[in-house]
């Protein structure tokens, strides 16, 4: 994959962030990194750092983001308020693959406090090379659209 892939976590998160960033800079992997840095000692909000990366997506930018904070339940809920954002929260392997296949997830949410930090690596593997199945799986993402659409006139 040549697309570049943004990443960013809270301090919860940080460490395993660093841990993917490196691991798929070694691929060579292009990776944009939207913090928060490993070196800061802040306790920071982590909505802000889902929004970075979730505008991003919404907008076309990127079209593949990782979010880590401690458990992954804050950002995939912060994240999934934007629309065309489908983020994951995964913790096992048949998860990372399904919701690719069946989900087109385009974020990853990961608990750094959660989980083992090589599985996540893996986790990271399976959902980066597994590709959306398509057909009655798109039906349903419509669906998802069209709730978002529905909402959006809504609230105008
Ligand atoms: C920060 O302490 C923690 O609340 C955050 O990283 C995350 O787990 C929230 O869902």
């Amino acid at each position: 994959m040549s697309q570049q892939i943004g990443i960013a976590s809270d301090h919860g998160g940080k460490v395993l962030k660093d841990k993917i960033t490196c691991f798929l800079k070694e691929q060579s992997l292009d990776i944009r990194d939207l913090g928060v840095s490993l070196d800061s000692s802040a306790s920071v909000d982590y909505p802000d750092y889902a929004a970075q990366l979730a505008k991003l997506i919404a907008s076309g930018q990127l079209k593949r983001g990782i979010l880590v904070c401690g458990s992954g339940v804050g950002m995939s809920i912060a994240a999934n308020r934007y629309p065309g954002v489908r983020a994951a929260l995964v913790t096992d392997e048949f998860t990372a693959k399904m919701c690719r296949l069946h989900n087109d997830a385009n974020i990853l949410c990961l608990g750094e406090r959660v989980i083992n930090h090589d599985r996540a690596l893996e986790f990271v593997t399976i959902w980066l090379n597994t590709t959306f199945e398509g057909g009655r799986h798109q039906q349903r993402l419509d669906k998802i659209t069209e709730i978002e659409k529905a909402l959006g006139s809504s609230q105008k």
